[in-house]
């Protein structure tokens, strides 16, 4: 059997290879790289985001803009250290402009995020923004609790993966509290429950 390194390389060299992405010819126009995810592939927690920003694409690297730089800080609050945690989005290139992910990017990059959380095997899932969100909880059969985000942000879900039991606890997109300080300090409380499930 595969190790969990060489599981994800070929993920890697499969997203590489993408040509029939909507975005694989926007990454290649503009020298992007595809940004597969960071850390422990032994985490605990798996943080899954939206796709890669301009910064995360130039340099392969989730969360490495002033976004990151939010996520490190609500990471720093609870002594939760960067590297013991797996990073990742759901959509593996940068969408032009930075908008939303469409659907059908959602689509074709889902199974990879699937694959990932398979190698992984997390005891809780934080998503972090809406899209994240919806395909988290659509995929563990949760929508029936499916809530708009300002009512979901902070609580915790109980579900069953292919591994065993799992958490899912969604937040808001620390870019939302790139320009509002309150957004900030409501993600910054809601970090603290993620203290209860530290191993
Ligand atoms: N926003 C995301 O959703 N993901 C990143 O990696 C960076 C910003």
């Amino acid at each position: 059997m595969k190790d969990k390194h060489e599981k994800m390389k070929q993920i890697r060299d499969e997203v590489v290879a993408l040509k029939e992405s909507p975005i694989y010819a926007f990454r290649v126009e503009h020298k992007n790289h595809p940004v597969i995810g960071e850390g422990s592939h032994d985490a605990h927690f798996m943080f899954v985001g939206e796709a890669p920003g301009r910064n995360e694409a130039a340099t392969g690297r989730p969360f490495c803009g002033t976004a990151g730089k939010i996520l490190d800080d609500l990471l720093a609050s609870i002594d939760i250290p960067r590297q013991d945690v797996y990073i990742t989005n759901i959509v593996k290139d940068r969408p032009p402009e930075n908008r939303d992910p469409l659907p059908s990017e959602i689509e074709i990059y889902g199974p990879f995020l699937d694959r990932q959380i398979e190698i992984i095997q997390p005891k809780v899932i934080v998503t972090l923004g809406r899209y994240s969100m919806n395909y988290i909880m659509q995929k563990f059969d949760l929508l029936f609790e499916l809530e708009p985000i300002s009512a979901a942000h902070g609580k915790t879900y109980q579900a069953k993966a292919g591994y065993g039991d799992i958490t899912i606890v969604p937040m808001y997109h620390p870019a939302a509290a790139i320009y509002t300080q309150s957004l900030k300090e409501t993600l910054k409380k809601d970090f603290q429950i993620l203290k209860s499930f530290v191993s």
